[in-house]
């Protein structure tokens, strides 16, 4: 997959300018391995709830409403602080302005923790339904990777850091 094909998706959340480069390479390798992202699974994520104006994917821009299979949403729901493989979490956004729907987003556990970023991988779904990129993308783990839940941030998780206040 080329690069240039994957930037659309991304660029739609202003992700692409904050990875840095060299992106699209790893992407392609670890998507390689692994058997690849399967789009149908959004119809087994449960909502697990909502928010306004996204703090990550183009601050402001859009509202997000968040998925999980029932992996994550019973380790959640424990308040454990990492998750199980087979885990999956998405991200859908809307405009805020009401223009219409952002891409989607997905967080798969796909090893116990091999890999440099715990064992996600990270997807990005056009507003078509299509994968535009998937694997271990360092535009999306740059951020995630200080997220305090096992690259998962507590907008999702009832899981907060100990330093966070009460819950
Ligand atoms: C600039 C930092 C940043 C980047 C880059 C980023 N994210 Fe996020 N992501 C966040 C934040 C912060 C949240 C919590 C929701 C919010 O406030 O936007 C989040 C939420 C999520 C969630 C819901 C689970 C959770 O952690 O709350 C998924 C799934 C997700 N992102 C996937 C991705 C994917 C896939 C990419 C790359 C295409 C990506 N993210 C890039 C910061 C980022």
């Amino acid at each position: 997959m080329a690069v240039a094909a994957c930037s659309p998706g991304l660029d739609g959340v202003g992700v692409s300018t904050a990875g840095g480069g060299g992106t699209g390479a790893a992407a392609v390798d670890a998507g390689a391995e692994a058997p690849p992202f399967d789009p149908q699974v959004r119809a087994s994520l449960v909502p697990f709830g909502k928010g306004e104006e996204t703090s990550g994917h183009a601050p402001g821009l859009y509202d997000f409403a968040l998925f999980a299979n029932e992996a994550a949403r019973v380790t959640m729901a424990g308040g454990a602080r990492s998750f199980p493989l087979g885990s999956v979490l998405g991200i859908e956004h809307q405009r805020r302005d009401g223009s219409g729907k952002g891409p989607s987003f997905f967080m798969e556990k796909r090893s116990a923790s091999g890999d440099r970023f715990g064992g996600w991988r990270f997807v990005a779904v056009d507003t078509q339904g299509r994968v535009v990129d998937q694997g271990q993308l360092e535009a999306c783990g740059h951020c995630h990777r200080d997220a305090p839940n096992d690259y998962v941030f507590p907008a999702l998780t009832p899981v907060r850091p100990a330093d966070a206040g009460a819950p």
